[in-house]
């Protein structure tokens, strides 16, 4: 894949500065970038944006969007799961006034306390990041597929663009339907929950391991992506609807 939105950088400070959960794969920062401006590119708007991470996990992938992407005017980030959540909203907070300056505190300490030089170049980065977006932001517990769960979820925010880095591994496995069974296709599932409350104009971007990610019968996606051991589908939500 060509990248067309993120320049090659060294992310690697940033990643220091965001906190993680061990075991809890999260999406390259290089990638997530490039993946927001295709969006946009399909949404063909330049105005200021609405997103939702159905799967956030511990929302790095919308708080890398607001620290790196211009532009965006609320983030929301859901889970099925309210373990990570905490973490979420750690790594959200460093958007709001002060959450730099409070990390690169928390980073100061852990590297007086550990003598980690890692932890003093994060402290060091966060002092000079600068979010590129200053958003509203919301994290709250939901399964996609509840439509209802998701609807309260969301409160107000009408969602243009949905950046879903979906669940893979042991420990990031699909949240349990109830009947689902052994789903063959779990995605559709998740995916056909997403549109559902979603603006047909609204764009989709999914994000998974291997070749490709799947797309219920019939549906056409706006465009399909590789990056290294990942495979990445944009689609329109009303694509998706009634399917
Ligand atoms: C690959 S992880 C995403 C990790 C995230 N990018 C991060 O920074 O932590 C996939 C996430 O999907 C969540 N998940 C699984 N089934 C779900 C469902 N039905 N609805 C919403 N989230 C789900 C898992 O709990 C997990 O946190």
């Amino acid at each position: 894949m060509q990248y067309r939105h993120a320049p090659a950088a060294n992310h690697a400070a940033l990643d220091a500065v965001l906190a993680s959960a061990p075991g809890r794969p999260t999406l390259p920062v290089r990638l997530t970038v490039e993946l927001a401006g295709r969006g946009r590119e399909h949404l063909g708007r330049t105005g200021a944006l609405t997103v939702w991470d159905p799967c956030c996990g511990a929302g790095v992938t919308p708080a890398v969007l607001g620290l790196l992407v211009p532009g965006l005017a609320r983030l929301t980030g859901t889970d099925a799961d309210p373990a990570p959540l905490g973490l979420a909203r750690r790594n959200l907070g460093l958007l709001d006034p002060g959450g730099l300056a409070d990390r690169a505190a928390e980073l100061d300490a852990l590297a007086a306390r550990h003598g980690k030089p890692g932890y003093a170049g994060a402290a060091a980065a966060a002092r000079t990041l600068v979010p590129a977006s200053t958003p509203s932001w919301t994290v709250a517990v939901a399964d996609a597929r509840d439509t209802a769960a998701v609807r309260t979820a969301l409160g107000d925010a009408e969602p243009d663009l949905v950046l879903a880095d979906l669940p893979h591994g042991r420990a990031t496995t699909w949240a349990d339907a109830p009947g689902a069974g052994a789903d063959p296709a779990p995605e559709h599932g998740f995916l056909r929950g997403v549109a559902a409350v979603l603006r047909p104009g609204a764009v989709v971007v999914a994000v998974g391991r291997g070749r490709t990610v799947g797309l219920p019968p019939g549906v056409r996606p706006l465009e399909r992506l590789r990056a290294g051991h990942r495979a990445a589908v944009l689609v329109r939500a009303g694509a998706l609807q009634d399917r």
